[in-house]
């Protein structure tokens, strides 16, 4: 869902630098072939995670959600010389498409695919993860958080998506009725009292929780 409205968002992305050839081929290819389309970062959130990539420097990112790859490329645009990004999915039948794009990246060498649930596969890696980017089954990100915290260094960044969940987290209404609203609502909560953590909600998209860990 987009907040902003039409004429405006349109503006937006027409003063935002374009997606490259394989970015725009991956979305072309995703919404012909892929169930749920919608769930790819797009352009406009996709050339923000390449900017915030791009300022960081990240020597490891971890990405907990891959789909066809989309933020993955665009967090990878970022990644310092020997970095890697490793990103997880639960969907053993995205894996093919996803290492067709990879390969054609000029980041190739530095991609890292893990098949499988994330909270299986996050214990396994021992990285120092400098940008992590939570952005799978919503009814986990406070479980992932909790994974992870304590485990990154000083001033490593989270990104979470999805938290605005179309702006129904301000509809108290609907909480009970919809699993994954009330687990955004209580992770939104959780991780702004967290004085381990600063904190911005930005209100790009779907609402991405960028959080810095102290
Ligand atoms: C919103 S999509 C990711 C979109 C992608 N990050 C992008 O912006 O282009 C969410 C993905 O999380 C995956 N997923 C859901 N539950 C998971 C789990 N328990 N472990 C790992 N991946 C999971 C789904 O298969 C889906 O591909």
């Amino acid at each position: 869902m987009e907040f902003l409205p039409e004429p405006i968002n349109a503006y937006t992305e027409a003063h935002s630098m374009p997606e490259s050839e394989l970015l725009a081929q991956l979305n072309r290819e995703t919404f012909e072939k892929v169930l749920q389309p919608r769930m790819l970062s797009g352009h406009l959130q996709g050339r923000v995670l390449a900017m915030l990539s791009k300022m960081i420097k990240p020597q490891y990112v971890l990405e907990i959600g891959t789909y066809t790859g989309y933020s993955a490329l665009c967090f990878a645009e970022g990644l310092a010389p020997g970095g890697e990004l490793h990103t997880i999915d639960v969907n053993e039948e995205l894996t093919p498409m996803v290492d067709r794009y990879f390969r054609q990246s000029p980041h190739s060498a530095q991609l890292y695919i893990h098949v499988g649930k994330a909270m299986e596969i996050i214990p396994t890696l021992h990285l120092p993860w400098d940008l992590v980017f939570i952005d799978a089954d919503k009814q986990n990100y406070s479980n992932y958080y909790h994974l992870l915290i304590n485990h990154l260094p000083s001033g490593a960044i989270i990104i979470a998506d999805n938290v605005l969940w179309s702006g129904k987290v301000v509809d108290p209404q609907n909480y009970k009725s919809d699993k994954d609203l009330q687990a955004l609502v209580e992770f939104n909560a959780m991780v702004h009292a967290d004085s381990r953590v600063e904190n911005v909600l930005f209100p790009i998209r779907d609402g991405l929780m960028v959080l810095r860990k102290y």
